[in-house]
């Protein structure tokens, strides 16, 4: 059974060169054939072949689904309070994240399970049909192993984040803390990750903590990513790029030379703007690094302390209005960013042979996830060629 978008207004593909729009490839009048899972045709809709259903877009926007590379979906228990204190005044530190560590330990595996399902729904409804989940609020190997273990239940870009902070029953002896991540901690999290990160930052773990940890987690084969210069300077987005990391993440304290040694690199950098929403921060300047030559990518970080929101129109909007992006770059950052950040060439993008994840709008262009904030604009989501609204 084939499946055929007909009828399509404005097609993003993300192959430059391809039509216009520069790295967005944008194609009119298209139409796009899915079999079995797959993108198997794109062309002008006046050539669009016959096929088992259709689905009339109408002359609407169709995308590719979004990526969102930075996710801590695996948590119990909620911030709320938190959060309305920082509305009141009150700075953000990441000590909340001990809270929810707290709570993750408490619950049973069914009810992390629940939340990463409906998070994962959520998201998927909003047009993320790739999404990267981490671990960090387990912290003891067999609580990180198990997050893991249930992350791996939805995604295949699972981050093993043993080193999120210090756990409150390693506070006087975080060398130890650091031996068990490298250790049993590891070898509990390898069958179910694909990823390292450390939250390398004042408070969490510096520079040669986290390069121990990120070291012998590559030397596993897992690949490298970063929490990097969140809450100030610091040494966490050159470590990431000595160490070859896919990606850097959050970027809002950067110095001329994180700047240049990211230019010079393959690492991407992940801006993170739901986080300087709700910790009432100053945005990351994804301007300077565009102006650079830097990969950007746009993610959510959806977690309950620091970034509740599984939205990444919401963070395309943000990226928009608040960070110097144009809307095309940061469409571009929120799809084929993130896929590069996650190494991937067959998300994020679309043409024959990748699988069919692709999102259609309430509207004519991609321009209306930053002119329309906040407006439910998604209207049909394709997940492996499966539509995930339509009946
Ligand atoms: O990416 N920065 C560290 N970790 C998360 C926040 C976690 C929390 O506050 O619970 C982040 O923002
Ligand atoms: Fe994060």
């Amino acid at each position: 059974m084939n499946l055929l978008i007909d009828n399509i207004g404005e097609l993003v593909t993300n192959v430059a060169g391809l039509g216009e729009g520069g790295p967005l490839g944008i194609r009119r009048k298209a139409a796009l054939l899915v079999e079995e899972g797959e993108v198997a045709w794109i062309g002008p809709a006046r050539y669009a072949p016959a096929a088992d259903r259709r689905i009339d877009a109408g002359g609407a926007a169709v995308l590719p689904g979004f990526v969102d590379s930075h996710s801590h979906l695996v948590f119990a228990g909620d911030r709320a309070a938190e959060f309305a204190a920082r509305m009141a005044g009150e700075p953000y530190t990441g000590g909340g994240i001990r809270t929810t560590v707290a709570a993750t330990r408490a619950a049973g595996d069914d009810r992390l399970r629940d939340t990463v399902e409906r998070l994962r729904t959520e998201a998927l409804r909003q047009g993320s049909t790739t999404i990267e989940i981490k671990s960090g609020y387990g912290l003891s190997v067999a609580d990180e192993a198990r997050a893991l273990r249930i992350a791996a239940e939805f995604t295949a870009e699972t981050t093993f984040l043993g080193a999120h902070v210090v756990p409150p029953e390693y506070a006087d002896r975080p060398d130890d803390y650091v031996g068990l991540v490298c250790g049993p901690m590891l070898r509990a999290a390898l069958p179910y990750a694909r990823w390292i990160d450390v939250f390398c930052e004042r408070g969490a773990f510096d520079a040669d903590h986290a390069r121990a940890i990120l070291t012998v987690g590559q030397a596993a084969g897992l690949g490298v990513r970063v929490h990097a210069n969140q809450l100030g300077p610091g040494p966490g987005v050159q470590l990431g790029v000595e160490l070859g990391a896919a990606s850097v993440d959050h970027c809002t304290h950067l110095s001329d030379l994180d700047v240049d040694a990211l230019a010079m690199s393959e690492t991407v950098a992940t801006l993170l703007p739901g986080a300087e929403f709700s910790t009432r921060s100053t945005y990351p300047d994804a301007r300077r690094l565009l102006d650079a030559r830097v990969t950007v990518a746009l993610a959510t970080d959806c977690n309950p302390g620091s970034s509740y929101t599984s939205s990444m129109p919401f963070c395309v909007a943000l990226a928009v209005r608040e960070m110097g992006m144009t809307p095309a770059e940061a469409v571009w950052a929120a799809t084929a960013g993130g896929a590069r950040a996650l190494r991937r060439d067959d998300a994020g993008v679309l043409r024959p042979g990748v699988p069919a994840d692709l999102i259609l709008l309430d509207a004519p262009s991609y321009l209306h996830l930053a002119y329309r904030p906040g407006v439910p604009l998604v209207r049909e989501v394709l997940h492996n060629g499966v539509p995930q609204c339509l009946p």
